[in-house]
């Protein structure tokens, strides 16, 4: 029993770094953010526009991690700016998540 609960705590905590812990409301607030604020430079629809597209085909094959550092550090020299004021790891782990899948 015992080693069956350490089993599933560590494969909580193995999974806990592609899973990030965002409220439902939080959710709604980062969805129009990224609609809105990413979606200025990025396109409404993230097909791109000053900033290039991200969507899941593009994103393919570039890791979980360089996403969030990307969001939260920016792009130095470039337009892409690093976010980390507004949004916690956590935020820019659920951003990075919804546009490896795609938004509906
Ligand atoms: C002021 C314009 C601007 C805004 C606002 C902006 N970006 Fe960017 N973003 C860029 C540019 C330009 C690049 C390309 C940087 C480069 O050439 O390295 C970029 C690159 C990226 C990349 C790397 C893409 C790749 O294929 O390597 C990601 C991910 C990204 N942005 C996410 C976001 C998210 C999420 C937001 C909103 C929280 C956001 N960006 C807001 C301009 C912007």
């Amino acid at each position: 029993m015992l080693k069956m609960r350490l089993l599933i705590v560590s494969l909580m905590l193995n999974s806990g770094l592609a899973l990030a812990e965002v409220s439902a409301s939080r959710q709604i607030e980062l969805t129009h953010l990224l609609k809105q604020d990413c979606g200025s430079c990025h396109g409404m629809t993230l097909k791109g526009g000053l900033g290039p597209a991200l969507l899941p085909e593009q994103l393919d094959g570039k890791s979980t991690d360089y996403l969030v550092m990307t969001i939260l550090e920016g792009h130095p020299n470039t337009a892409m700016p690093g976010w980390k004021t507004m949004l916690s790891t956590d935020d820019a782990l659920w951003i990075a998540n919804q546009i490896k899948q795609g938004l509906d």
